[in-house]
């Protein structure tokens, strides 16, 4: 029997339909609501789905995340961000004949034109890579506009291959720009996160030398990125998309929201948190800070609006960050001594435990891309690259279905309607 709920306005008895899911909690649909004068309010969606999907589930109280029904620690362990990526775009396991052709269209497509390399001319070494990904993300548009299809699943797939593969190469030449170094060619002889890091700390003409701890490290980290469900990046994504855009400008738009240090951009935030607070003695003072109301300050790489528990990725984080730091010799790195007592507190001190404040992703990601030698500018363009796959899998899950604008309306509290007054008579 259909669930049905019940709610009366104005004392007139409404019914409005349960949809059910197939995992999670059910939604009640209000598409109804406005025909009885009456709109639903949820200022930044804490209890509103803007759209079904069959891509990722997350449980918060639980802490799982599941691509395509894959959990996360089983794809982090024995999957690689490629083969991901053809998961979440598919919705199943490639075999391996399937994911050869899909790694060399990937590696085929990393190239960028020259012409088009010169849109980082408009950029100096004091441009914030994610300024440049942006830009350069949104100037794809302009290899891709006269064949816009949305409707053509050949389009669609073509933009899906073209962003995962020029993702890394736009990354590294903001990094590259970032230090005044020439760019790096991408290489057909290594894997996607070896070409990233070959194309990031390489040298002109030489042969690759990249370590494969440190490439198997951050495969693992974008894989760990690739998607989480509807976000505010990827319902921006969904948002833009809907209005039948080009979907390297949607895809541009996600990358904008992505930057914020309440999103993405809080890996960055993460870090120059531990290096402000810089040593153990400081700590106490900095989390009475995040307790008080009129401090603005949070304890950056804490809280998740879904994770009321432990966010999943972080366990796994947390685990390939001492590999990292073990190998690169930094284990008794005073940040990671920082970061150590911060999470220790987080779990202890009431505040933090009645709000469920776990670290997130971002906490441990920081202090991983820091031991592998990143810049710290350079840590939300990483979780871009990562996240890729997921944004542009959210659009063609939407595109290639029935899909109307998004259009939210609001609760009005201005003023009512009055005439104009002459400027003599004010
Ligand atoms: C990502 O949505 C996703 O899936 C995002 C993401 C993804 O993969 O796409 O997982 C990636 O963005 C992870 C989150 C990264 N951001 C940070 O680490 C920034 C620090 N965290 C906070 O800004 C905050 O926790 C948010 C933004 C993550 C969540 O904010 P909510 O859900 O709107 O929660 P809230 O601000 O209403 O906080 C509830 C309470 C408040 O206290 P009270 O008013 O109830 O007394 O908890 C407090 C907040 O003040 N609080 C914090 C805190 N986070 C929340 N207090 C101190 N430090 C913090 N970090």
């Amino acid at each position: 029997m259909k669930q049905k709920v019940k709610i009366v306005i104005d004392g007139k008895s409404i019914e409005l339909p349960v949809l059910e899911s197939t995992e999670g909690l059910n939604v009640v649909d209000v598409r109804g609501l406005i025909n009885e004068g009456m709109f639903t309010y949820d200022p930044g969606f804490l209890s509103t789905a803007s759209c079904d999907s069959k891509v990722t589930y997350i449980d918060g109280d639980k802490g799982i995340l599941l691509y395509r029904g894959y959990p996360i620690e089983q794809l982090a362990e024995h999957s690689s961000h490629l083969e991901v990526s053809f998961l979440l775009l598919h919705g199943e396991l490639p075999t391996s004949r399937e994911l050869n052709a899909f790694e060399s269209s990937i590696n085929e497509n990393m190239k960028l034109d020259e012409h088009f390399k010169k849109i980082f001319d408009g950029f100096t070494s004091n441009s914030h890579p994610m300024a440049m990904v942006c830009a350069a993300t949104a100037g794809l548009a302009a290899l891709n506009h006269d064949n816009l299809d949305i409707s053509d699943s050949e389009y669609r797939l073509n933009a899906a291959t073209q962003l995962i593969a020029k993702i890394p190469t736009i990354t590294a030449m903001a990094y590259r720009k970032s230090v005044g170094k020439p760019f790096i060619e991408p290489s057909a002889d290594l894997s996607y996160a070896e070409n990233f890091l070959h194309m990031c700390f390489g040298e002109p003409r030489s042969k690759p030398k990249v370590s494969k701890t440190l490439s198997s490290a951050l495969d693992k980290i974008f894989i760990l990125h690739a998607d989480h469900e509807q976000n505010a990046s990827t319902s921006t994504v969904r948002m833009a998309g809907s209005t039948e855009c080009n979907p390297f400008a949607a895809i541009a738009a996600g990358t904008a929201a992505l930057w914020g240090p309440s999103h993405g951009g809080a890996n960055e935030a993460v870090l120059d948190m531990l290096i402000e607070i810089g040593e153990e003695a400081k700590i106490d003072a900095y989390v009475e800070k995040a307790k008080d109301k009129d401090d603005p300050f949070k304890l950056m790489g804490f809280g998740h609006r879904v994770y009321k528990n432990f966010d999943p990725r972080a366990t796994v984080m947390q685990s390939s960050a001492h590999a990292v730091l073990e190998e690169q010799g930094a284990g008794d790195d005073p940040l990671l001594a920082v970061a150590q007592k911060l999470e220790k507190i987080a779990r202890e001190q009431n505040y933090f435990v009645e709000r469920k404040l776990y670290p997130n992703i971002d906490f441990y990601s920081g202090i991983t891309l820091k031991a592998m030698g990143i810049p710290v500018p350079m840590f939300t363009a990483i979780f871009t690259l990562g996240r890729m796959p997921g944004w542009i899998t959210h659009w063609t899950e939407m595109v290639s279905s029935p899909f109307k604008i998004a259009r939210p309306r609001q609760l009005y509290l201005g003023s009512q309607s009055r005439d104009y007054v002459n400027i003599n008579q004010r």
